[in-house]
């Protein structure tokens, strides 16, 4: 009989779902044809695999050869395949052994040489190979990258020749180790907020944005420190698990950009350009492919200058923000990708960006910074949990602060991940995830905290959303403290992070 069977992997989101690749030969004209909803980048794989076949100095069978990939309603791109067909031909024709293959998965595009180029997607396909039980085949350039799923057998190749003396047992590969987790953990590092000086307002903010997971806005001229501050936010967050640094990994994988082994368990974070695309930032393609808010899962994204991103764009990110994931359909193609980031974002206090500036510097005008500051849409505020004022410093405290020691970033992650114990023991979440019951339940406030923000509802006209935020922003705070109840205090400094509710003026 010549049939040959191998196992691959296909791609979709985030999850590599299996392919079997069945190659049949038989009497009739030569010819190769590919069957099961290949495209146009799998139908020029015939050239490839013929080429390699050749220049490896094999014989390319003078049959009718007939490759099935299965399931065949599942879409098939890319170049991954090559490396299974061209070994189901090998088999097919006697000229490798058949009998272990099925304890294999082959991934890899074939050069015309018969060398392996790398694929994406390494991560997922390696994890769901280790699921299935068998050993990897892959590109040696993709080596470093599969062999962070521990208890896989893997083994990176460089040419077809090596997978083939590899199977007939003529010269085995041999296997690559997962890297030991110590050289992992002491890859993460990040900018210290100890370079930071003054604006203790916004570092205060800032550890209370990571305790929760509070999505964060910060409003103030040029200069003061916004992108500082949220490039340090990544540094003081809790340390990834296992599961989120996969996950995290598995999306910069599939994304083209590539995981490196550098970045194992490091939070993202992303910074897109006011300009970037809607698919750019929210994801998409005619082969979906993450956006910017996957690429940041599990870290931070950060929008400068929002008022300056398209609104549209913007409204897109409130599902996501509630959700934690997103869903990319084109024509008929559906793909989702994880997208729980902390959104970061900064904002000059109106069109010229010195509005409140000591020195009078801004000439914009009370309509101008009103149609500056509505840009940003109402249910898009809502989502943002803190808003603060980040000014400019005057050059007095930048004195006073150069003598005493500023909190270094091990520091305040320590108390972050406290807090962050505290709401995960309590809720099995971060704060900002609470539900309205959950907040009935666990954001119980004393008689004279009711009044307080009940008051303070009226006066700043505050939507019931907005006064969910408060509470949970409040619960953030008192977790810090370590306290069982949210007090007065605790509620007074949440209400303090709502600038934007204001209804009179601008601060
Ligand atoms: N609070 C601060 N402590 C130390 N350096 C600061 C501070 N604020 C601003 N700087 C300096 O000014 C530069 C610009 O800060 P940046 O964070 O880009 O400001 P913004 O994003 O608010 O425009 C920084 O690179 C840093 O050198
Ligand atoms: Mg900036
Ligand atoms: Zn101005």
């Amino acid at each position: 009989m010549s049939l040959a069977i191998l196992f691959s992997r296909a791609q979709c989101g985030i999850t590599a779902p299996q392919v079997t690749v069945e190659v049949h030969l038989s009497n009739g004209l030569p010819s190769l044809s590919i069957v099961g909803l290949p495209e146009t980048a799998v139908k020029e794989s015939k050239e490839r695999i013929r080429a390699a076949l050749l220049n490896s100095r094999f014989e390319y069978p003078t049959r009718r050869i007939t490759i099935n990939l299965a399931p065949a309603d599942l879409p098939k791109q890319g170049g991954r395949y090559d490396l299974a067909m061209a070994l189901g031909v090998l088999a097919a024709s006697g000229q490798i052994p058949r009998a272990s293959l099925d304890q294999y998965e082959f991934l890899g595009e074939l050069a015309l040489s018969g060398e392996l180029r790398p694929i994406h997607g390494t991560l997922p396909a390696a994890l769901q190979v280790r699921e299935a039980g068998r050993s990897l085949v892959i590109p040696m350039a993709n080596g470093e990258e599969g062999a962070l799923i521990r208890d896989l057998t893997l083994y990176p190749a460089r040419h077809l020749l090596d997978v083939c003396a590899h199977l007939s047992g003529a010269s085995p590969l041999s296997p690559c180790a997962h890297p030991s987790s110590t050289a992992l953990e002491t890859s993460a590092s990040y900018p210290d907020l100890a370079d930071v000086s003054a604006q203790h307002h916004a570092k205060r903010a800032l550890e209370i944005a990571a305790a929760g997971g509070h999505a964060l806005l910060m409003i103030g001229p040029p200069g003061t420190g916004k992108t500082m501050l949220a490039r340090r936010l990544p540094g003081i967050l809790p340390p990834m698990s296992e599961e989120e640094a996969l996950e995290t990994a598995a999306i910069a994988s599939v994304s083209g950009l590539g995981f490196s082994p550098q970045q194992w368990a490091r939070r993202p974070f992303r910074a897109p350009h006011h300009t970037a695309s809607g698919p750019a930032l929210v994801g998409g393609g005619s082969v979906p492919a993450p956006g910017e808010i996957s690429l940041a899962h599990n870290g931070v994204l950060f929008l400068d200058e929002l008022p300056e991103f398209n609104r549209h764009t913007l409204e897109v990110l409130r599902e996501p923000l509630e959700s934690g994931h997103i869903t990319i359909s084109r024509a008929a193609r559906q793909a989702e990708f994880p997208a729980r980031f902390q959104l970061i974002a900064a904002m000059n206090p109106c069109p010229c960006g010195f509005h409140g500036d000591p020195r009078g510097r801004c000439r914009c005008t009370s309509e101008q910074i009103q149609r500056y500051r509505a840009r940003i849409s109402g249910p898009l505020m809502d989502r943002i949990d803190m808003h603060i004022e980040v000014p400019p410093v005057p050059p007095r405290q930048w004195r006073d602060t150069q003598r005493e020691p500023l909190a270094s970033s091990t520091d305040v992650r320590k108390r972050v991940i406290r807090a962050r114990h505290i709401q995960l023991q309590r809720a099995g979440k971060a704060n900002h995830l609470m539900t309205s019951p959950e907040i009935e339940r666990f954001c119980r406030l004393e008689t004279n905290g009711q009044h307080i923000l009940e008051s303070a509802c009226e006066r700043l006209g505050l939507s019931a959303r907005a006064y969910h935020r408060i509470l949970r922003v409040a619960r953030t705070i008192a977790d810090l403290e370590e306290a069982e109840a949210i007090a007065t205090n605790h509620l007074s400094e949440a209400l303090s992070y709502r600038r934007l509710d204001r209804k009179t003026g601008y601060y």
